[in-house]
């Protein structure tokens, strides 16, 4: 299993076939995933299409459904572990797509967010074919090291992750949106600075490690979110 290249490949899937998948191996990666934080509890479900509610144009045959307590960094936690996991579909020939315009049909004070999967013939791309920020835009000082954050996706490919160097590595910041971005994006943007830390994990397994500082610095129009060693 090479989860570290399927960053350089993936992209989001919207189009499905409607094929039976074994969802053993899914079950048993997500059982031995690493979280960002071993304190929270969260859970999830597989669901098929006719139990979640979608605002989307497409459909796909099943749904990841996420559920978390909320505790500090809940949802960066939510989307560290399950980028995890939806690179590891790709890495099993299953397409994928985090799903923010979609619920669940019955009701769950835990429940954050959607992912959708199944099969598919149009999941992959060139590298070429990535349409991101500069590196010289997401970070201080210009690392080669950042770009697998860099290639991460995000809600309406917003990107908001911000990185300062450190001795040890780096600090990670969220971008603040404006008033009217930041109606859409407050939930779903807290994910993508986890999905994005999960790249910079999923690419330096041995050494990545992710600590909250109480003397960060504070930067501008940014909020901190903690500080990584790669
Ligand atoms: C938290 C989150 C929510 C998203 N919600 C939706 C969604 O509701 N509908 C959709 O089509 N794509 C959704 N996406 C996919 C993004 O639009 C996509 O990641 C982004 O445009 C970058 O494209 P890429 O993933 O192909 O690299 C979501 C992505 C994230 C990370």
């Amino acid at each position: 299993m090479n989860l570290a290249k399927q960053i350089y490949l993936r992209k989001s899937c919207r189009k499905y076939v409607d094929e039976f998948i074994d969802m053993g191996p899914i079950h048993e990666f997500i059982a031995q995933v690493k979280p960002l934080n071993e304190d929270i509890n969260y859970r999830y479900e597989i669901l098929e299409k006719d139990n979640v509610n979608l605002k989307t144009r497409w459909s796909a045959p099943y749904y990841l459904a996420l559920y978390s307590e909320k505790k500090e960094n809940y949802l960066v936690n939510i989307g560290f572990i399950f980028q995890q996991v939806s690179l590891f579909l790709q890495s099993i020939d299953v397409g994928s797509c985090w799903v923010g315009m979609g619920s669940i049909k019955n009701d769950d004070p835990e429940f954050i967010i959607l992912i959708a999967f199944g099969k598919s013939d149009n999941k992959t791309r060139d590298i070429s074919d990535f349409k991101r920020k500069k590196l010289s835009e997401i970070c201080n000082v210009v690392d080669e090291r950042l770009m697998p954050a860099q290639l991460a996706p995000s809600a309406i490919n917003s990107q908001p992750w911000y990185f300062t160097r450190t001795d040890e590595g780096f600090d990670v910041y969220q971008v603040k949106q404006n008033i009217l971005k930041r109606q859409i994006l407050k939930k779903w943007n807290p994910i993508d600075v986890g999905i994005a830390l999960a790249h910079l994990y999923v690419t330096n397994e041995n050494t990545f490690k992710f600590e909250v500082k109480s003397n960060f610095e504070n930067l501008k129009g940014h909020t901190y979110i903690g500080s990584v060693r790669i």
